[in-house]
């Protein structure tokens, strides 16, 4: 089955037991404070997790866009890759764990076909915050798994969330096929990652709401949060060994040939990389991402460099980033609109990129030759620093075969042991970067992010009367600190348009207005004056929420009860997002 066939009839069967498809979230959360990227089906869900009412009802079911940064150095392997696609379902306190696990069972054997005997299942063990999961287990035992291929593991291994560090979690039981290979030793099991066992879905039973002192509270609202990938279960479904053997990624395999003359690149890492990469960075970009030096502008900017670098590796000289971004839209623009609906501004950035760090390149090489003329001509030891080395990496893009290679030309060989080690010293320090940044929790819905997520309405509302109508969101991120809110304005915002929008703001909290949330229909929202990110992204019905008579906005909430909670508005800063986008930096006091 291909995934094409895969993500239909997965919808179908849900629908078919009263699920309502809702659309994929964007790559780039809205409202959500402090994470980059959608890296699950649930991210834009927390607050219907939590118990907000969803307006499409209690059960759900969709293809959500994931990307996952944390592994990016994997990527060239079989098994990693940056962006995904993952089928989901949820029970908003609807159904739970023997419905589900019922489900995901029919799904894979009446559906897939999947023979029983291929299917292995692991659940919670148990342990000091939460009891071992027997309802789960007996429910697969009800459906016939014996008991020898029900597995319990720990909270490493059978425990899901909070995505950040605080929000709806709990016990999971995954899935697993057994493929026909041997195992890899006497110890081999589903926890092994030799290839035999491979992990397609996961049902999360998100009954505990983690606290920020750490504590495990059940939630009044119990839910089920279901995730199965696009790619992994093709691959199996299709007896391949791995995602890139796939159809998804045949299109962009064949240009790769074309354009570097390699054959069977997808057996090459470096293949991988640019095929994984440019699918990923086309994604993005069809989610209005521009590469630049922040946030998700730096991580798409790391994909299309370094998928520019491999691509050198293989072979190919001059620029190709659109024809593979062009294959990308190709074989996923009917699923996937934006992806067509953005095509000129992909094509464009794209290229914009590419031309930029060839440049980049150029200069690396100049660099590089201006170091090995600065040896003396008789030196004993002929040998590039791994610290110079490095720096050609991290300045100019330079992979190590690449100076490997140019040095040895020149009779020079590399400290490898030494690039590595100064690899290894920045990769720990952007890791704790990262790590500080997801800190704050993606389902931190404490009064303060709660607060500043109103604060966002009424800045949206104050810029547009201050600035004008052409001002639209373009990214909302929020921390327990502070809000950070990019929209679209062609120029530098004055320090007195500044000055007007905060106290038009400070106004609207003085005057202690009441917020309310109604659901509509989307054409009753828009006739209704609300703002929103419209095109593509509700479903039929939307939750609108509206601030007295100042604002009206498309949103899922959570949201302050008045206007009087908020304290004292004030803008912190006011500087370029990227061309055409401004951002503003602001806190309450
Ligand atoms: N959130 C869970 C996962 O990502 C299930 O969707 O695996």
């Amino acid at each position: 089955m291909n995934a094409r066939k895969l993500r239909k009839t997965y919808i179908d069967f849900f629908k078919a037991r009263g699920h309502a498809e809702i659309k994929s979230a964007p790559l780039v959360p809205e409202n959500d404070p402090t994470v980059l990227f959608t890296t699950a089906g649930m991210h834009p869900l927390v607050p219907f997790l939590l118990g907000e009412k969803h307006p499409a009802g209690t059960r759900l079911v969709n293809v959500q866009k994931c990307l996952r940064t944390g592994d990016i150095e994997e990527v060239g392997d079989t098994t990693h890759l940056t962006f995904f696609e993952m089928l989901g379902n949820w029970s908003l306190g609807d159904y739970f764990k023997e419905e589900a696990i019922r489900y995901s069972y029919e799904f894979l054997t009446d559906v897939l076909g999947l023979t029983q005997d291929r299917l292995w299942v692991s659940c919670f063990a148990g342990d000091a915050d939460a009891p071992r999961d027997e309802e789960a287990a007996q429910a697969w035992r009800d459906l016939g798994i014996p008991e020898d291929r029900i597995v319990f593991l720990g909270k490493k291994d059978n425990w899901w969330g909070p995505a950040g560090e605080t929000g709806p979690c709990g016990p999971d039981t995954e899935m697993f096929v057994e493929l026909e290979q041997p195992p890899c030793g006497a110890e081999c099991g589903i926890t092994c990652n030799c290839g035999k066992f491979v992990e397609i879905w996961n049902d999360v039973f998100m009954q505990y709401n983690k606290t920020a002192e750490g504590r495990y509270e059940p939630l009044k609202q119990k839910n089920v949060d279901t995730g199965m990938g696009v790619e992994r279960v093709a691959a199996v479904l299709q007896g391949k060994k791995s995602a890139y053997e796939t159809e998804l990624f045949a299109p962009l395999f064949r240009t790769i040939t074309e354009i570097s003359g390699q054959q069977n690149p997808e057996a090459t890492r470096s293949g991988r990389i640019v095929a994984e990469h440019m699918r990923a960075a086309t994604f993005l970009m069809g989610d209005g991402v521009r590469p630049g030096n922040v946030d998700q502008a730096y991580i798409l900017r790391r994909l299309i460099r370094r998928a520019i670098r491999e691509a050198r590796m293989l072979g190919v000289r001059g620029s190709f980033a659109v024809r593979l971004a062009d294959c990308v839209i190709r074989e996923y623009g009917d699923v996937y609109c934006e992806l067509k609906q953005n095509e000129g501004f992909i094509r464009e950035e794209m290229s914009r990129e590419e031309g930029q760090f060839s440049a980049t390149l150029e200069r690396g090489t100049r660099e590089f030759n201006k170091l090995i003329e600065s040896f003396p001509p008789h030196v004993d030891r002929k040998v590039v620093s791994g610290r110079k080395a490095f720096y050609l990496y991290e300045t100019f893009g330079f992979p190590l075969e690449l100076t490997v290679e140019m040095a040895r030309e020149r009779g020079f060989d590399v400290d490898t042991k030494g690039f590595d080690a100064a690899f290894r010293k920045h990769q720990e320090k952007s890791r704790k970067g990262a790590e500080q940044k997801f800190k704050g929790g993606l389902a931190d819905q404490s009064e303060r992010t709660t607060a500043l997520h109103t604060a966002t309405h009424l800045l949206h509302a104050a810029l547009r009367r201050v600035l004008g109508d052409h001002v639209k969101q373009a990214g909302s991120n929020i921390t327990a600190k502070r809000l950070r809110f990019d929209f679209t304005h062609p120029q530098k915002v004055t320090p007195e348009e500044l000055k007007r929008v905060e106290s038009i703001v400070n106004d609207v909290i003085n005057d202690d207005l009441p917020i309310d949330s109604e659901e509509m229909t989307l054409k009753d929202a828009q006739d209704s004056g609300a703002i929103g990110l419209f095109g593509d992204r509700y479903g039929e019905r939307v939750k609108v929420y509206s601030i007295g008579n100042f604002s009206m906005e498309v949103c899922g909430g959570p949201h302050a009860k008045r206007t009087g909670d908020l304290g004292k508005f004030r803008i912190r800063k006011e500087e370029s997002s990227s061309r055409g986008v401004r951002r503003i930096k602001a806190v309450l006091e």
